[in-house]
């Protein structure tokens, strides 16, 4: 499918999926969105600690910059996997603008080595912050009690409705330690109702410029209803 690199509203780039009118982040600003939904509705509930975070959709690698960034003010030492299964490739890389945006020229080496970093290989990106990148389907993630936190970025679900579903929720649920939580810019009740049904307490918190909600999934039981 024909990708294209486009500006969003804080001035940040994101690729579009052109046949489906779909970005890989919010047109009213992809910096903006990774910050309040995997950030501040996400990270922020850990500190002084080593955790694992699943993304599922690496992508532009924009979430696992920002997670590496913050990674180093929050004390915290993350083990990253980034699932993907159609990588993004240099010529689309080069024209990401996120060091120039988030002003951090120093992280070049970094962003750099993320994308360059072999699939299925442990990368220690930095002291805090090590990157395995899977190139293989959700569906496919057999993952149990893994995970502290999962960024959820799959598409919507107007595109992709098969990735929003009590299966896939499943999947996930198993994946997390108890106490984990997932974090995702949607907000639509059947979303929510599919998360449930596989054993998360759901919160909608407010979302990020442009949503008016998003929600926050935790695994607060062991068994699966
Ligand atoms: C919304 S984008 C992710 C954006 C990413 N988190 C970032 O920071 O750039 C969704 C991603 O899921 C990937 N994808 C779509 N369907 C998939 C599937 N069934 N299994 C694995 N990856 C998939 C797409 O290629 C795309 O990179």
């Amino acid at each position: 499918m024909e990708r294209k690199i486009i500006k969003t509203s804080d001035g940040s780039t994101t690729i579009q999926i052109v046949d489906w009118n779909e970005q890989y982040h919010s047109i009213h600003g992809a910096i903006q969105e990774a910050y309040h939904v995997f950030i501040k509705n996400g990270l922020s509930l850990f500190e002084n600690e080593s955790i694992a975070i699943l993304e599922i959709g690496f992508g532009t690698g924009l979430n696992a910059i920002i997670t590496s960034i913050e990674s180093e003010k929050r004390n915290l030492k993350i083990d990253f996997v980034g699932v993907e299964a159609y990588p993004v490739n240099n010529e689309e890389i080069l024209q990401l603008n996120y060091l120039e945006e988030l002003n951090v020229p120093d992280y070049k080496d970094q962003f750099t080595e993320m994308h360059a970093s072999e699939w299925g290989k442990p990368c220690e990106i930095s002291e805090t912050f090590s990157l395995t990148k899977q190139q293989k389907f959700f569906i496919d993630i057999k993952d149990v009690d893994a995970y502290n936190l999962i960024y959820f970025d799959a598409f919507g679900a107007r595109v992709q409705p098969e990735l929003w579903t009590e299966d896939i929720f499943l999947i996930m649920f198993k994946a997390l330690k108890k106490n984990g939580v997932l974090v995702t810019y949607a907000a639509k009740g059947s979303v929510r109702r599919a998360m449930q049904a596989v054993g998360f307490q759901v919160e909608r918190l407010p979302g990020p410029p442009g949503k008016r909600e998003m929600l926050r999934a935790t695994k607060l039981l062991n068994d699966i209803r």
